[in-house]
């Protein structure tokens, strides 16, 4: 079937019940989304819908017909970083960097819907995304960051 990936049309081989994840990473190549706990619960896999934050391991791409997906390697504009990703550099967020996708994918949704959110709505938006490092003090400030 065919589907919207960062603007371009792409053809996939599998069935329709194949997870949105495994198509962009196994078939498109578009590795910058991770693969985390397979199960929705760690925000690893984010990405977006028509501009609204998805768990792409739990989304079959039967479902996605007509829909915009927009990647981590999406974001990036003739070479230039996408400002959330230049306010999570700015503020050195990450340390082992594996939710690092999931978390700017989801702070690019939040600023979509929520462009000046409050610190208790950034911390309600992004509470389903895994840190594993521990990094949430410094996503919160880089969110602020990308928000002001
Ligand atoms: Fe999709 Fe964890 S890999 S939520």
């Amino acid at each position: 079937m065919e589907l919207l990936v960062n603007g371009s049309k792409r053809s996939s081989k599998a069935s329709p019940e194949t997870s949105l994840l495994s198509v962009l990473r196994d078939e498109f190549d578009l590795t910058g989304t991770k693969y985390g706990c397979g199960e929705g619960q760690c925000g690893a896999c984010t990405v977006l819908l028509d501009g609204k934050a998805v768990r792409s391991c739990r989304t079959p791409i039967n479902t996605l017909q007509g829909k915009s997906i927009t990647t981590i390697e999406g974001l990036e504009v003739k070479g230039k970083l996408h400002p959330v990703q230049e306010a999570y550099l700015k503020v050195d967020v990450f340390q082992c960097g594996y939710c690092a996708s999931g978390m700017v994918m989801s702070t690019v949704a939040l600023l979509n819907q929520n462009p000046k959110p409050t610190e208790s709505q950034i911390i309600d938006f992004m509470n389903g995304n895994i840190c594993r490092c521990g990094t949430y003090p410094r996503i919160v400030t880089a969110i602020k960051e990308a928000a002001s």
